[in-house]
């Protein structure tokens, strides 16, 4: 659940559990309140009636009780209401065959309310009051106030938990929205861009953060660029002196005047060698930093796939021949040619062509196909070699990615990993794409495909 919702929800919860409380309370102490103040309307009532009773005992006229007898009647929770001398004679009463007969306690039985008050004249005791209320019509008043009560309270609680969810969900958004760009942006110089920034300009913890994150990829960039100015520094450095080695090595080896003692001449083959591979570790490098930097430059001109399956052939048939693996390529007749930059896709031909012959044993094959695919042409280097395993695949292509370069180094296998990284990238430069798959039966198989180069 996002967090927007889960802060709004969480919010909205506590709202109405709040409004379920308060309604809770408002429910009890309202019950007794409501009861509190029928009971209070009885006692002024009561009072009202022995003020009344007394009047009359003063005036010795019970007929100026008749009005007020008659409003009495018309209370629906009212069961009677009586007025009795000190002997207990029922000198009025609501019903009207009572009066004159003595009072008899049995006629408060059942479910009535009654209360009772002294008739006083001149402070003496001059008789009592009753008034009895029905208990169900007096409880039915009670519930049906309540229930009145209730609804109100209701309607209340429950606009104010929809304004709470209204409100959290402002917050919530208010605050997930930043979090949100935050996140993005870290993913964002996570996965490299470092020169991307956290645009949010607030000066609370959330402002902090973005500026934080902002800071940190401002020093990484300028790590990166200090590094990759290192890089190319040294490689272009290393370059010309290496070239230097190879070549007067080379002059050494081939010198027909056979002044180099032959003792001497394995040891500068050996050194020849070296130096050639550190020659294209620091190209590799170099490359790699190039493409990094979006400073390749490229020249795309259409390319014919018959060409560059003869040069891939004429560099690797020899090596080819002295490992045993049967080399040959296989394209279709009359393909149209590849919109590439020559040199770069050559050299992305002979890195595949290169890994295939260093991963395959002797008696293999390596065969280099290329065939139309809808609008384009599909490109594949296949070999029968020991392949790549399928948890291995998807990281195939990243810098310096060697399957188990301990083993590879142990068997001899000579390499730096950037290979793959810089097909990848200039494949993807040049318009097409690249993936490594198992070949059928055994073996690795790399397929480009490439956009078509349009008749001028
Ligand atoms: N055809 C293949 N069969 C099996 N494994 C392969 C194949 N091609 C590449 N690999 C694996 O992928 C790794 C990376 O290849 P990549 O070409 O990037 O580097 P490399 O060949 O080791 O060094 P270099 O930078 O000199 O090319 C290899 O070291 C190897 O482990
Ligand atoms: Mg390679």
């Amino acid at each position: 659940m996002k967090l927007g919702a889960r802060f709004s929800l969480i919010f909205a919860l506590l709202v109405s559990l709040a409004a379920g409380l308060m309604a809770l309370f408002f429910y009890l102490s309202e019950t007794t309140h409501l009861e509190n103040s029928i009971r209070d309307e009885q006692t002024i009532a009561l009072r009202k009636w022995a003020g009344l009773c007394s009047e009359a005992a003063l005036t010795k006229n019970e007929i100026i009780l008749i009005p007020y007898m008659a409003v009495l009647k018309r209370e629906p929770k009212l069961a009677y209401s009586a007025y009795l001398d000190l002997a207990g004679k029922v000198l009025v009463h609501t019903d009207p065959d009572l009066i004159g007969r003595p009072w008899d306690p049995s006629w408060e039985t059942g479910d009535l309310w009654v209360q009772s008050a002294p008739v006083m004249l001149r402070r003496q005791r001059a008789g009592r009051v009753l008034m009895a209320y029905k208990g169900d019509e007096v409880r039915s008043e009670t519930r049906r106030l309540l229930a009145r009560d209730m609804r109100r309270f209701g309607l209340i609680a429950a606009s104010a938990s929809a304004i709470a969810l209204i409100v959290g969900l402002i917050l919530a958004y208010g605050i997930a929205r930043p979090l949100r760009i935050v996140a993005q942006g870290a993913l964002l110089i996570g996965e490299g861009r470092l020169d991307h920034r956290i645009r949010i300009k607030r000066k609370d913890e959330i402002g902090i953060l973005a500026a934080s994150f902002n800071q940190m990829a401002k020093k990484l960039q300028e790590l990166d660029e200090l590094k990759n100015q290192f890089i190319s520094t040294v490689s272009h450095d290393l370059r010309n002196p290496l070239s230097a080695v190879v070549m007067y090595g080379e002059w050494m080896l081939n010198d027909e005047k056979d002044q180099v003692l032959p003792r001497h001449r394995e040891k500068i083959a050996v050194m020849v060698d070296n130096a050639k591979r550190l020659g294209i570790f620091v190209t590799n490098i170099l490359d790699a930093a190039k493409i990094k930097a979006g400073k390749m430059e490229y020249h795309p001109r259409p390319l014919e796939l018959s060409l560059v399956a003869k040069n891939a052939l004429s560099l690797f048939s020899l090596v080819a021949q002295q490992k045993a693996v049967a080399l040959s390529a296989e394209i279709t007749p009359g393909l149209a040619p590849i919109l590439a930059d020559a040199e770069r896709f050559d050299q992305v031909i002979s890195n595949l062509v290169s890994n295939a012959l260093k991963f395959t044993d002797r008696g293999g094959s390596i065969v280099l196909a290329a065939k139309p695919a809808a609008e384009k042409v599909r490109i594949s280097v296949t070999d029968t070699g020991k392949g790549i395993p399928a948890d291995k695949l998807p990281h195939i292509f990243e810098k310096f990615s060697q399957i188990d370069a301990a083993a590879q180094r142990a068997q001899g296998i000579k390499g730096t990993g950037l290979g793959l990284y810089i097909s990848k990238k200039t494949i993807e430069d040049m318009g097409g794409q690249i993936s490594a798959e198992p070949a059928p039966g055994r073996g690795a198989r790399f397929v480009i495909l490439m956009p078509v180069a349009m008749a001028p």
